[in-house]
């Protein structure tokens, strides 16, 4: 198991292309837009996350602390091809014994849902952690309404699985298998 490798690549790695967006490590500069979609309530509602409380300052600093010692909760940034921030992804709560990982997703500039960059950017992502790793499942969960995101993780190969109630939010769990790379 390559796991010093997959943790490499998530904290250095060069960006990785898909074809409408490209992932690469977060920098000091995106935590503006971070700050904005993180506040923004129906962003946190599809993401079943309380909007940010504190001020932009507390936020940053705890966002430089976050960029340096990332932790085991890896956040890549999504830019399109021509270099805009869109959203970012994470892969997390690594599980090396099992075999598997969980990921999230947000494209938080809401004129780019529904355009085919978020099924972009999680093929991408996905594709690349079974190239670096033998992770052999990948799972996500998402809101059983946001009926949005779950056609967004069907197009890219994922199947429902299970479902869990977590503060009183009820979630879809989805699943890709490494014999079914995204689609
Ligand atoms: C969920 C999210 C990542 C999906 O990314 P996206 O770029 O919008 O998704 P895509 O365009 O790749 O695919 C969405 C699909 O859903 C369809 N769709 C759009 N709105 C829809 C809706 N309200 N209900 C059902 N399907 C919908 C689109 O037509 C598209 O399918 P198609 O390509 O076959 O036409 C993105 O919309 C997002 O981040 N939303 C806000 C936060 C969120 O919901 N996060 C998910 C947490 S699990």
């Amino acid at each position: 198991m390559r796991r010093s490798t997959v943790f490499e690549f998530l904290n250095n790695c060069s960006p990785v292309t898909g074809e409408k967006v490209r992932l690469r490590p977060r920098k000091t500069g995106d935590a503006a837009a971070e700050y904005k979609w993180r506040t923004d309530e129906e962003l946190c509602l599809l993401d079943a996350a309380p909007p940010l409380e504190f001020t932009y300052f507390d936020f940053l600093d705890r966002y430089l602390v976050e960029l340096e010692y990332p932790g085991l909760t890896h956040t890549l940034a999504i830019d399109t091809l021509d270099g805009r921030h869109i959203g970012n992804c994470s892969v997390f709560n690594f599980d090396f014994l099992a075999g598997h990982v969980e990921v999230g997703l947000m494209i938080g500039e809401k004129e780019y849902w529904g355009r085919g960059y978020g099924s972009d950017a999680l093929k991408t992502l996905a594709r690349y952690v079974f190239e670096i790793s033998d992770i052999r499942l990948i799972l996500l969960r998402t809101l059983d309404w946001n009926t949005r995101a779950q056609a967004c993780f069907i197009k890219c190969g994922f199947t429902a699985c299970g479902s869990m109630t977590k503060d009183n939010y009820h979630f879809i769990v989805m699943e890709l298998k490494r014999n079914l790379k995204p689609a």
